[in-house]
């Protein structure tokens, strides 16, 4: 796939199928993550791997899905993330504010790189995440900032342009889901604010 399909034909996959992924497949994941920018390339991420099975149940029991449409994705067992990175921020290491934002990049780097190997990935900031540093042993330096849930798709989200203001992915008759992106048109001014691209 062309690399700009690959950025636009990606969604938020929340239904997944079972085949498991190998510790292999998720080292390559944190290795899209790890060359991911950074700022004063001070690096405060690490990463923690979860693909046994016990521990991604207990995982699982600490994500909330899809708040628009609740509580329709809200993945019921047999269609569960069959693994998750959980991207950490060690506080000695962050620099100021970006820790938060070189996560955001060390995460894009993941959906990409999963969603060229067609694995489905939801980013997820509705963590529990007192209970997961319990779950996972995490010292008292690093906090979650972001669990990344994974597994081969079982749903096909659509893109959708946005009705008006909404920006709320939505669910059709036959539960697909519909994701509204902001037209590029409406975000893109050209050298003066205000001012949009001749049609
Ligand atoms: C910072 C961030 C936090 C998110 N947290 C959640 C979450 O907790 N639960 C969830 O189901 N989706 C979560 N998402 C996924 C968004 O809902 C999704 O990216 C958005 O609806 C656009 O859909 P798309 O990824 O298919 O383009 C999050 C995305 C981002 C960027």
């Amino acid at each position: 796939m062309d690399f700009m399909e690959i950025i636009r034909s990606r969604r938020t996959i929340r239904f997944f199928r079972q085949d498991p992924l190998g510790e292999d497949m998720l080292f390559e994941l944190v290795e899209a993550a790890r060359l991911a920018p950074s700022a004063s390339n001070g690096q405060p991420l690490e990463y923690v791997i979860v693909n046994e099975k016990t521990q991604v149940e207990r995982v699982f029991e600490q994500l909330a899905w899809g708040a628009y449409v609740q509580p329709r994705r809200d993945p019921p067992a047999g269609h569960r993330p069959v693994a998750y990175i959980v991207v950490l921020i060690n506080s000695e290491r962050e620099l100021g504010r970006f820790g938060v934002v070189d996560a955001a990049a060390a995460i894009e780097n993941i959906l990409l790189a999963s969603w060229s190997k067609g694995i489905g990935s939801c980013w997820l900031a509705s963590v529990n995440r007192e209970t997961t540093v319990d779950i996972l042993n995490i010292p008292a330096k690093y906090r979650i900032d972001s669990v990344v849930a994974l597994g081969y798709p079982d749903e096909t989200p659509l893109l959708a342009e946005c009705a008006g203001d909404s920006i709320e992915y939505y669910l059709d008759d036959d539960d697909r889901l519909h994701v509204p992106k902001r037209a590029l048109n409406t975000i893109t001014h050209v050298n003066t604010f205000g001012r949009r691209k001749k049609a």
